[in-house]
């Protein structure tokens, strides 16, 4: 396998009224593997956005860098869709412009683009709403769409920052399902933020776990458990053992 995201001692320092500097990350190191589906969990500020927007390339690094396919990140690219902690839609756009936006850049002609989007909006469980507009619908709604238009362009990574931390339960294990069901079919590699640790365990080939002042990693702990993931093996001894060594790692770092 080959390595798809690489952070390379990556650290990320803000000024805090323009004297103390703040270190929001200090000397990231991780790979990720091409195809692979990790999950990142950490307590409120230890840095797991400012990582991902790095990733992104919405925010510079303050030293060392990360590499996507061997290239260091300078910007953003139509390679990596992200989707925001906080849901970004465009306010003037319906849901299905919105999930056509993409598409439009990506130059994919009228007729395709609204079968994408249609597609996808159905995935997410929106197609009464596609001609609705954002200001129009619930939180969870909101994230359900961005979720569709970062699906619809097909990107070759995904980085997701609490994509489902708005949502209802059980919209979120069908959209935690789906998600696996489409990772598996086209090998996609995922960064995906999470709060849940049972989301993080049932998602993740491993999670990472970080630690807060100065925000960094603090352990990766191996899932091994087979795809395809199922309901069952949520009620699995493995599983919960899983589940709670995460827990003592986020909550506990210094006895686990
Ligand atoms: N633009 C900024 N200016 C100053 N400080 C910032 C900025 N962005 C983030 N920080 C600080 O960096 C730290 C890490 O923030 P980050 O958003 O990455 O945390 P997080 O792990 O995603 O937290 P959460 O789980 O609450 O989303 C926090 O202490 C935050 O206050
Ligand atoms: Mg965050």
């Amino acid at each position: 396998m080959s390595t798809k995201i690489s952070f390379q001692n990556v650290n990320k320092t803000f000024d805090i009224a323009g004297q103390t500097s703040f270190a929001a990350l200090k000397g990231l190191n991780l790979d990720i593997e091409d195809g692979e589906f990790i999950t990142v969990v950490g307590p409120s500020g230890c840095g797991k956005s400012t990582a991902m927007n790095i990733a992104a390339g919405l925010i510079a690094p303050s030293s060392g860098q990360v590499l996507v396919d061997n290239v260091s990140v300078k910007g953003p690219g139509p390679e990596r869709g992200v989707i925001f902690q906080q849901y970004a839609l465009f306010p003037w756009l319906t849901v299905r412009q919105n999930v056509e936006f993409g598409l439009k850049v990506a130059g994919h002609a009228k007729a395709e683009r609204r079968r994408i989007a249609d597609h996808f909006i159905g995935l997410v469980g929106l197609s009464d709403f596609a001609d609705s507009l954002p200001k129009t619908l619930s939180g969870g709604m909101k994230q359900r769409c961005a979720i569709a238009r970062a699906y619809a362009v097909n990107p070759k990574i995904l980085l997701m920052d609490e994509p489902f931390g708005a949502l209802d339960a059980l919209t979120r294990v069908q959209l935690q399902d789906q998600l696996l069901a489409t990772w598996s079919k086209e090998r996609r590699t995922v960064m995906f933020i999470t709060h849940d640790v049972d989301e993080a365990v049932y998602l993740a080939s491993r999670v990472v776990v970080m630690a807060a002042r100065p925000g960094r990693l603090h352990r990766i702990i191996p899932v091994d458990l087979p795809y395809p993931r199922t309901e069952e093996m949520r009620l699995s001894r493995e599983f919960s053992t899983l589940r709670n060594e995460v827990w003592r790692s986020v909550y506990h770092p210094a006895a686990a």
